[in-house]
């Protein structure tokens, strides 16, 4: 994958099934890079929800996860999940990329602790049904698939009837603007309605990467038919004094878009 180059980026209708099955090889291959660069930010136990910096410890919306046990979906290096272990908390995490999960061993190793980690796709958990208390992801998975549906149904399946989901993903706002965290980011240039992915192909033909598009609403549809009933919407702002940029999102942005939507759901009980 890596000597296969990049030929075209854009907003591409690239066939569903590529796209997204692309994301297992662009996180091994780019897992390293991602890393260096957001690393030290995120932390290597560290449980931040989005580039505001909004932490866990801070936040708190997991609520209170004595004796629960969680999932972690998308987890990247579980940072998260890592943290949570800190705490006690029983938790796994779970993620496509063995490259990402290679690192979360090695963060394991770097601050002491053990967590456990299962690579699997979203769509499809290799776990029993109501066997989780609370799921979440922050930005993992749903943003890389064409079909969130999938996620939400398999989250809901493993989770027991009221158990949490909380999600981070790109605003949706954001997909109307251009992807850069100064001047030029503050023009809408694109359509929030276009669903169109983001995709980029390698000289092969091959799908190398795709990230998808919802908009609030699309989201709402997906979790009311996974059964899911929606506590929360959190729209984090952005801090003063937080300085650092991460792809499109920074101060010069954050003062006026939001960047990351936070859903706050629970598992709803089916009707007696
Ligand atoms: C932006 S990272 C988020 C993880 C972590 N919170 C972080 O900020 O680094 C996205 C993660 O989603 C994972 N991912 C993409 N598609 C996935 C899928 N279908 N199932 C599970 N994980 C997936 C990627 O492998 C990657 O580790």
């Amino acid at each position: 994958m890596t000597d296969d180059h990049l030929a075209e980026a854009g907003y591409l209708d690239v066939p569903s099934a590529a796209g997204g099955s692309a994301s297992r090889g662009w996180w091994d291959a780019n897992a390293e890079e991602y890393l260096d660069e957001h690393g030290t930010f995120l932390g290597p136990g560290d449980f931040c929800w989005c580039p505001e910096g909004v932490r866990e410890g801070d936040a708190h919306l997991l609520g209170d996860l004595t004796g629960l046990r969680v999932l972690e979906v998308g987890s990247g290096a579980a940072q998260c999940a890592r943290w949570l272990v800190g705490e006690g908390v029983e938790v796994v995490a779970t993620d496509v990329s063995l490259g990402m999960l290679a690192a979360g061993a090695r963060y394991d190793g770097g601050v002491g602790r053990t967590t456990p980690m299962v690579q699997a796709d979203a769509r499809a958990l290799p776990f029993a049904d109501s066997s989780f208390d609370v799921a979440f992801t922050a930005f993992g998975a749903l943003p890389f698939v064409p079909d969130a549906d999938r996620v939400h149904a398999e989250v809901a399946r493993v989770l027991r009837p009221g158990g949490r989901w909380v999600f981070a993903v790109t605003h949706p706002i954001r997909w109307a603007f251009p992807d850069d965290p100064g001047e030029a980011g503050l023009t809408a240039t694109r359509s929030y309605f276009d669903r169109t992915p983001y995709a980029e192909i390698g000289e092969s033909g091959r799908v190398l990467y795709a990230e998808y598009h919802r908009t609030l609403g699309d989201h709402v549809a997906e979790l009311v038919a996974a059964g899911f009933v929606l506590d929360r919407l959190v729209e984090p702002e952005w801090p003063t004094g937080h300085d650092r940029t991460w792809g499109g999102w920074g101060p010069v942005r954050g003062a006026r878009l939001p960047g990351t939507a936070i859903f706050v759901t629970h598992r709803g009980r089916p009707p007696r």
